[in-house]
């Protein structure tokens, strides 16, 4: 297993504030990529939890729509998730994260390097594993994980199967329709 010192970033993820600890430990990128995971996966449950299904299915005060800012709607969670990586991405750390498949609805979601491709095939036959691996991009290197995500209602379904822009239209319930990807610089 790759280990790296991430102690630090870690550490700021889960207490949101900078440890200058002295006794650092080291965090194999795995368990890092599986606990930001986790907080992306938690972040978008209790939106659709907090936010989608209080205000559009129960109280019916406002609807959620891609095209939000026009509708002034509330946006979707995979506009969420997106919008979170790019402030992400703004930082510049190497790090990164985003919601991929190979029938994205948004192009810019389509898997793309071989370790996605292989990673997404690697899902695609083996839907309750995760796929580790490492790659180099710009002669950088990368631990590249993906997590499986499943068709977990009939609205996932029916949205993208009925969208103009997917590529699928076969979709159906607990089917994997993409993955979670996350990124980690293992170059110092
Ligand atoms: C109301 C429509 C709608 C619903 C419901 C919906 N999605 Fe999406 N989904 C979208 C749109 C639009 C995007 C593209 C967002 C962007 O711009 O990145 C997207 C993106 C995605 C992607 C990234 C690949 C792509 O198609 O661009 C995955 C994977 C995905 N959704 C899975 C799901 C799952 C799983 C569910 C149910 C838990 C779900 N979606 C529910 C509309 C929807």
């Amino acid at each position: 297993m790759i280990k790296v010192p991430y102690t630090l970033i870690l550490s700021g993820l889960l207490a949101a504030g900078s440890i200058q600890s002295a006794s650092a430990v080291d965090v194999s990128a795995e368990v890092m990529a599986d606990a930001i995971h986790d907080v992306i996966e938690a972040d978008r449950a209790v939106y659709v939890d907090l936010v989608i299904h209080r205000l559009v299915d129960e109280e019916e005060v406002i609807e959620a729509t891609e095209e939000y800012n026009d509708d002034v709607t509330l946006p979707l969670p995979a506009q969420m998730l997106r919008a979170s990586a790019e402030k992400v991405r703004e930082k510049n750390s190497g790090f990164s994260f985003s919601l991929v498949s190979p029938w994205p609805i948004n192009s810019q979601n389509k898997v793309k390097t071989e370790a996605e491709v292989k990673g997404m095939d690697f899902i695609l036959k083996n839907p309750t594993k995760n796929y580790y691996g490492e790659e180099t991009i710009a002669g950088k290197k990368y631990f590249t994980a993906l997590y499986a995500d499943i068709a977990v209602s009939k609205s996932c379904v029916d949205c993208h199967n009925n969208h103009k822009d997917s590529a699928k239209k076969d979709f159906k319930v607990l089917d994997v329709m993409g993955a979670v990807l996350v990124r980690i610089p293992l170059d110092k």
